[in-house]
């Protein structure tokens, strides 16, 4: 039973579902009205300017930042030029003191080695071997929302459970013996922790300046490093004796160097669970929470999931992903409508041109899926939920360097066919257990952007059991 009245989903008939978002700027704002705008929602300082033109330069508070829309160029700068557009320190400044010396925050040499150590793990042959512990870290959730039947649940909060789920059991096939929780208490308290973006690294405050957040964090990072301490000896035990289960631990344990035939040290195999988990529970969370919300405003793209991930399932409930294409193409226009990484930003080593455009060094290029994935000249209705984009046939005339939500290039997201993955097994699984609605009384489902990009006020949702 329903205890709340349900705002009724929109249909088909009354054209595609346009979800809402802020609008474009007409003119650009003084710079209080910017810096202040940013800090609120930077996804709302975008100007009508972007989402019409290719190349839009001009100088910010920021010095001079270039945005780059057009696919050649984006191809030109993350695969043709990589070398001389490094990832902005911002980054770095963030994520650093959290992540260590992992892939995402390693640069030069350092990245290259673990680069090509660590792409063998994500393999398509590794990635589909995690499909069972992905597939029922989504029947979990869809036992846990069935049980909610009739009340309202928060989705979001649900989505990032089921996403460090999945981490958690592929990263260490179980946790530490005697308290089962230790494991995911040591992953929320650090993920806490190192989650807020502190004003003083968005403008370059030097390192040496205490940020509250990193304080916080210490004792954070110190509680998860001896908990995975711990594992790490008692895999290595295991793998001596030849027991260690198939997951990312054991597998990073036994990465080499193709070239060099070089391992990972400790250090490195440690600053790279934490970049997995930072990197991969939050994004993967939020592409589901869309999801959820766009299937619940389009009717027939809900049905159509549904009756997909009921065919989909064998007699033990297990899913079928080569049975879930529709679905996937749900998961793939979500993060076209709402990006989980909505810019990268790169900075010019030396000075470049792109046509009559001068790059200088130093200076800002920004790439920014939220924008190209809006862009009116690369788009047809490009406001509008359209899964069907990415079905079948339809898939292959979208331009490779116009849809960039795990960016492009050497530093791609290494984690990109696991995330499609996940998502996939877990949105069929949810859609399998439970219909969510809306409630009527919601406050309007606006994105924020914040690290990723999230519902503003959160999503909360009746659930509605199934079978
Ligand atoms: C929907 C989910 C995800 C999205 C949208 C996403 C997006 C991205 C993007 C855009 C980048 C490139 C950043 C840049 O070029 O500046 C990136 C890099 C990265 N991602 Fe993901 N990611 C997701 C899930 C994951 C998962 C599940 C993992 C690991 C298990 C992961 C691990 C990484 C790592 C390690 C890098 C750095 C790669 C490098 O620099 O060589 N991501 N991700």
């Amino acid at each position: 039973m329903l205890d709340m009245p349900s705002r009724p989903a929109r249909t088909t008939v009354a054209g595609p579902f346009r979800p809402r978002v802020p609008p474009p700027l007409t003119r650009p704002l003084g710079l209080f009205a910017f810096l202040k705008k940013v800090r609120e929602n930077p996804i709302a300082t975008w100007m009508d300017a972007h989402f019409e033109e290719f190349v839009v330069a001009g100088e910010t508070a920021m010095g001079r930042v270039t945005v780059v829309s057009d696919p050649a160029l984006v191809r030109y700068l993350l695969v043709e030029r990589a070398a001389n557009y490094r990832k902005d320190d911002l980054q770095k400044r963030v994520l650093a003191p959290g992540l260590g010396n992992g892939l995402l925050t390693a640069e030069g040499d350092e990245w290259r080695l673990q680069r090509r150590t660590l792409a063998p793990i994500f393999s398509a042959r590794h990635v589909a071997g995690f499909v069972s512990q992905m597939d029922a870290a989504g029947a979990r959730l869809g036992r846990r929302l069935a049980r909610r039947d009739g009340a309202t649940v928060d989705v979001a909060l649900e989505m990032t459970r089921a996403t460090l789920d999945v981490l958690e059991r592929t990263i260490f096939t179980q946790g530490l013996p005697g308290d089962p929780d230790a494991l995911g208490r040591a992953i929320t308290r650090l993920l806490e922790s190192i989650g807020p973006i502190d004003p003083l690294d968005v403008f370059g405050f030097p390192a040496f300046v205490p940020r509250l957040g990193r304080l916080r964090a210490r004792p954070a990072l110190r509680f998860f490093a001896e908990v995975v301490d711990t594992l790490l000896e008692q895999r290595k035990a295991a793998l001596a004796r030849g027991e260690a289960p198939h997951d990312l631990m054991t597998l990073l344990l036994a990465a080499q160097d193709p070239e060099t035939g070089r391992g990972l040290s400790d250090i490195e195999v440690k600053a790279n669970i934490v970049t997995f988990i930072a990197a991969g529970h939050e994004t993967t969370a939020n592409a589901l929470t869309w999801a959820l919300y766009c299937l619940s405003q389009d009717e027939a793209a809900r049905t159509r999931v549904e009756a997909e991930a009921d065919a989909a399932a064998g007699p033990d409930g297990a899913l079928r992903l080569d049975r879930l294409p529709f679905t996937k193409a749900v998961m793939e226009e979500t993060m076209r409508l709402f990006p989980p990484v909505p810019f990268l930003s790169r900075q010019a080593l030396r000075e470049d041109r792109l046509g009559r455009v001068k790059i200088p060094r130093n200076s800002t290029v920004i790439i920014a899926p939220w924008v190209m994935h809006r862009h009116r000249k690369l788009w047809d209705e490009p406001d509008a939920f359209m899964p069907e984009r990415f079905f079948g046939s339809a898939r292959d005339a979208i331009e490779r360097f116009a849809y960039l939500p795990f960016g492009a290039g050497p530093r791609i997201c290494i984690g990109q066919s696991f995330s499609v993955q996940e998502a996939t097994l877990v949105l069929a699984q949810v859609a399998r257990a439970v219909r969510l609605t809306l409630p009527a009384d919601h406050p309007p489902v606006t994105p924020l952007h914040r690290v990723t990009l999230r519902p503003k006020d959160g999503l909360r949702m009746v659930a509605q059991r199934r079978t």
